[in-house]
């Protein structure tokens, strides 16, 4: 198991566990954590799992794909470290990985 936190715009942190080769979407679907609706499954076309990524975890989770960064362009808070969550697999290399939700998305 990794750990992954994630936290809220207003600060609050969850720390859960996640399965190697799943997402941190699923991981945050599989233990409640409010803010990552993932309206599309993980298919990449809703972008209801944006995250921004802690900078230090940016290089071990590597660059989106095209298809993932179209799909963040149409993002109004999108920042450099944002990413879909659906599209970042947990690897051990990722333990400890921490992600805020964007205050749009803490609405539900
Ligand atoms: Fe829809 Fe990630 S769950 S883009």
């Amino acid at each position: 198991m990794v750990r992954v936190v994630y936290q809220s715009h207003d600060g609050t942190r969850r720390e859960v566990e996640g399965d190697v080769g799943t997402s941190v979407m699923e991981t945050a679907i599989a233990n409640g954590v409010p803010g990552i609706d993932a309206n599309c499954g993980g298919a990449c076309s809703c972008a209801t799992c944006h995250v921004f990524v802690e900078p230090q975890w940016v290089p071990s989770i590597g660059e989106p794909s095209p298809m993932e960064q179209a799909m963040l362009e149409f993002v109004d808070s999108a920042r450099p470290n944002s990413r879909l969550s659906c599209q970042i697999r947990i690897t051990p290399e990722l333990d400890g990985l921490v992600v805020t939700t964007p205050s749009e998305q803490q609405l539900i």
